[in-house]
Parts: structure tokens; C-alpha cells; sequence
């Protein structure tokens, strides 16, 4: 599945992107430092995310850097009887940047991208399609809010579900090395950049995401 911001693809493969902070002509890409620096599995605004992806670490800030993964089944059966009891039922809205979190997007691209895509809804509960172990379904970028409830309620629930679902519990922060290769499993997961390096050391990786439907 190529990645849906052409600036970084991979000149001869489009399946691979660079994850970088650092311009052509070297210097700081503002956009690259804080991109996907906020809770999202990828392709959740696609009708069909992809399966899987990998990050190739290539150069390592000295400091920080990490990739945070959280564990979107293990949220669920943990999940507080309260929690469990405001979800029942619920649907998610899915459209390209109208997350909580999705707005920086748009520095990444045309202004109107997101008018391209059409909105997909999916059940916040709902069984991986592999293993059938129930899962959270949510992202933070591009989950717009819940079917049937108003935007500030789905924010407040939406923001109740991620405190859980990313504390020490269910999370796991993998520190960089240069050379490392990491899959993780998209549907079973979400992650995001740590973004606690300095911006001005380089962090470059190699991204390729397997399965869904294109990008474009
Ligand atoms: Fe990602």
C-alpha cells in the first residue's frame, strides 16, 4: 500500500516511504519531526487498512526517537466496566485528517486532500480478521467521532479510551538502533512516534505498509 504523502515516497518503490525530519537540501522538515507523532494505525480513513508494516531504522537521534505500540487487545479486555458500558454498540467515523490529532496532516499536503476520500465507518469493537481476538478500533488522526453522538461527546469518550489503551499496561516503546527492523501487526494495534528526540538530529527510517487498498 503506497503511503498517501507522495513528498516522501520512495523514488523507485512506492510501497516504501521515508520517515524523515530532513529536507532535500538538508535542512529540518517542521512537518517530518511531528508527523505521526499522535495515536493512529495506519490507513484507518482506507475501507481496507493494510495488514501489516515495518519500519527499517537507518539514522537514530541520540537522544529519544522511539516508536510507541499500543496493544488494542489487550485495551479492550482490560477496559473498565464503565468504558465498556459507553461503547456498546458504537460505530466509528473514519475521514482522512478529521481526527482529534489530524489537522497538522494537512501541512504535510494540499489543503484539501481530505474532500478525496469519502468517510468509512467501522465498529469500535470488532474481531481481528486473522486471529478473531476482539480489539479497540480507533485512531486518533483519523477517527472523526462515533456514530450517533455529538462531536465534543465523541472527542471526550475517544480521549477517555486512549488514556487507557496507552497506559504502561497495553504500551511498549521501542528504543532505536540504527539497522533495526520492526513489523507490527496493523490491525492489532496502534503506535506513534515518541517524539521526544531533539528536531534538529537527524531521524530517518524506511516505512512499507502490506495489504489494503491503495492510497490514492
Ligand atoms: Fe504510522
Amino acid at each position: 500500500m503506497p503511503g498517501v504523502i507522495e513528498k516522501y515516497r520512495h523514488p523507485d518503490v512506492p510501497d516504501i516511504s521515508y520517515l524523515t525530519n530532513v529536507e532535500a537540501d538538508g535542512s529540518i522538515d517542521a512537518f517530518g519531526v511531528r508527523r505521526a507523532s499522535d495515536w493512529h494505525y495506519d490507513g484507518s480513513f482506507a475501507e481496507r487498512p493494510p495488514d501489516c508494516a515495518m519500519l527499517f531504522g537507518i539514522k537514530i537521534p541520540s537522544v529519544g526517537g522511539g516508536t510507541l505500540f499500543a496493544d488494542m487487545h489487550t485495551a479492550f479486555i482490560t477496559l473498565p466496566q464503565d468504558l465498556r458500558d459507553r461503547i456498546e454498540g458504537l460505530e466509528t467515523i473514519n475521514h482522512f485528517g478529521l481526527g482529534p490529532a489530524g489537522r497538522d496532516y494537512f501541512d504535510g499536503m494540499s489543503p484539501d486532500r481530505w474532500s478525496a476520500y469519502q468517510p468509512v465507518r467501522r465498529p469500535l469493537v470488532m474481531p481481528h480478521p486473522i486471529t478473531g481476538r476482539t480489539l479497540l478500533k480507533f485512531c486518533m488522526i483519523h477517527t472523526a467521532g462515533f456514530s450517533g453522538m455529538t462531536h465534543r461527546d465523541s472527542a471526550s469518550l475517544m480521549a477517555d479510551l486512549l488514556a487507557h489503551a496507552t497506559s504502561d499496561a497495553c504500551a511498549y516503546y521501542h528504543a532505536w538502533q540504527p539497522g533495526d527492523l520492526v513489523l507490527w501487526d496493523e490491525h492489532a494495534t496502534m503506535h506513534r512516534d515518541a517524539g521526544d528526540f531533539p528536531p534538529e538530529q537527524p531521524r530517518v527510517m524506511l516505512r512499507a505498509m502490506v495489504g489494503g487498498n491503495p492510497a490514492e
